[in-house]
């Protein structure tokens, strides 16, 4: 008893002596202002600090507050991969009035369930030796081995291999995980060139040839840039550049793998288009490029090129993404101000295209928070003709939006080559979800087709959705964005 009491005292007495110490490094240290006027209860700012973006996730924030993504849009998202019921009651919690809200027309006599027929095949590059054709709808976005973990990739690929749709492998290079399941790919090529580079880091044809080989490779993305940060290259910080990675993409190890930001062999649109037909070429497969638009005009003096050369110099696709789309790790400066959100470069760039004629060749692939089906349908009605997205998929493989991608600790293992962490996401359980998502996304996409009146997703048209204007009621985003006379520039250029 007497020896119990003796330990209490002298563990009173360490506690003491350690907090003097702690006090007085506060008091003398120069870094923290907190800290040396508030000695040791000035931690407590940073416990809070660190507690109060959980606090307010998942207690305090409303279900359409937070950013990027809100509540309500992740819950159905999680219920939809779940395959569970997505039905709320009592009524919206979306508000329907501010400026820029989309909604849809709906038609007096829907189209009867019965009726609704599954989306018509699209073929991209019908000119290629091997164009690519599939009816797939929602498709995964570029992120690749590096950004995600290797079991997240496992899960994706074997999702879009029950689903139907396609895995963009991201500019980190093609890896035996994106293979594994048989599902399509799209091989994107980005500014550091990791798995297309010889040893000068130039273009290697014979390395395109050795990944085209794969049947399962569907298409060649050439990456211009990405929503989120235009303007830079690709940043995988140190801490996630593992061994394996390392090999996949020749760098050194726990280095930053930083990708330039443009392609040395890209300075202007004829550059860009004997690449991408350099690629095509090559590869035998569709050929396209990934960017977020900034100037339109640019589209002008692409579309003249194109003509100017010919049409089989055009790209296969355009990936258009917006600037509000996801990264695994960016400067806050871009991810905040560049580039233009998907709603108002999308109308442009599918306008621009009518208007040159190259409609019809060019498809268009969208992305940018289109991750539930009123975005979805939304794409559709301006004219996309594919949707793609990563955070969706994101969180169908269960992202609780820690938004510490770039950190290696992703509590879900999506971002983090921790073993321990990456081990919690079982890639089995969580294709199944991916699998879940695409399908009740399509099927919803289709729910909003049936009450617009019409049959699949690629025949709603802009005068099917409208959008609230400054006045509060809202236009049709056809008067918004009227139709395009097709072809009406080509007309008007001399040389045709
Ligand atoms: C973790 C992560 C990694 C990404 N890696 C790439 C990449 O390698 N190449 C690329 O073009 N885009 C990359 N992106 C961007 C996405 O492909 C996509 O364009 C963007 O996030 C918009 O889609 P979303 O809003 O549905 O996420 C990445 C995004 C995330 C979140
Ligand atoms: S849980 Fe957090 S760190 Fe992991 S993928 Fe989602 S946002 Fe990124």
């Amino acid at each position: 008893m007497h020896e119990h009491f003796h330990l209490i005292h002298w563990a009173y007495l360490a506690g003491i002596i350690i907090l003097f110490i702690i006090l007085i490094w506060d008091v003398s240290q120069k870094k923290h202002s907190i800290l040396r006027t508030y000695p040791v209860i000035g931690y407590l700012r940073y416990f809070a600090e660190a507690l109060g973006v959980y606090l307010r996730r998942f207690f305090y924030a409303g279900d359409r507050e937070e950013l990027p993504f809100n509540r309500a849009e992740r819950t159905w998202v999680y219920e939809a991969a779940q395959n569970i019921d997505t039905t709320i009651g009592f009524g919206s919690t979306r508000n329907l009035k501010p400026t820029g809200t989309i909604y849809f027309v709906d038609a007096p006599f829907p189209v009867l369930k019965r009726k609704i027929v599954a989306a018509q095949p699209v073929t991209v590059g019908e000119s290629c030796r091997h164009p690519y054709t599939t009816s797939s709808l929602v498709n995964i976005s570029a992120m690749s081995y590096g950004a995600i973990s290797k079991n997240a990739i496992l899960a994706l690929s074997r999702g879009a291999k029950m689903a139907g749709c396609w895995l963009n492998t991201g500019e980190g290079g093609l890896t035996p995980f994106h293979l594994e399941s048989g599902c399509d790919l799209v091989a994107q090529i980005g500014t550091a060139k990791f798995g297309y580079r010889d040893k000068q880091g130039n273009l290697s044809d014979s390395q395109l040839k050795k990944v085209a080989a794969y049947d399962q490779i569907k298409m060649f993305e050439i990456k211009l840039s990405q929503g989120a940060k235009p303007g830079t290259g690709g940043i995988l910080p140190a801490i996630k550049v593992t061994h394996e990675i390392a090999k996949i993409r020749e760098i050194p190890v726990h280095e930053d793998a930083v990708s330039p930001n443009r392609f040395p062999e890209i300075a202007n649109s004829a550059e860009l288009l004997d690449f991408i037909h350099h690629i095509r070429e090559v590869t035998g497969k569709p050929t396209g490029f990934k960017i977020v638009l900034g100037d339109y005009k640019w589209l002008d003096d692409l579309c003249n090129e194109i003509i100017k050369r010919g049409i089989e110099y055009a790209p296969d696709f355009i990936t258009l993404d917006g600037a509000e789309g996801g990264t695994g790790a960016a400067p806050m400066t871009l991810v905040d101000y560049m580039g233009l959100p998907i709603a108002e470069s999308l109308p442009v760039l599918i306008d621009t295209l009518v208007e040159y004629g190259l409609r019809k060749r060019i498809k268009v692939i969208a992305s940018g928070k289109l991750i539930t089906p009123g975005m979805v349908a939304w794409a559709f009605c301006v004219g996309a003709d594919f949707v793609t997205s990563a955070r969706g998929f994101m969180f169908a493989l269960g992202c609780i939006q820690a938004l510490q991608c770039h950190k290696n600790t992703c509590p879900t293992g999506i971002t983090s080559h921790n073993r321990w962490l990456e081990r919690g996401l079982d890639p089995e359980n969580k294709s199944v979800r991916v699998y879940h998502y695409v399908k009740n996304l399509e099927q919803e996409v289709g729910v909003i087709c049936h009450s617009c009146g019409v049959e699949e997703p690629r025949k709603l048209k802009r005068s099917h959705a409208r959008i609230v204007s400054a006045h509060g009621t809202s236009v049709s985003l056809a008067d918004v964005y009227p139709n395009k006379k097709e072809g009406i520039k080509l007309k008007k250029q001399d040389h045709i």
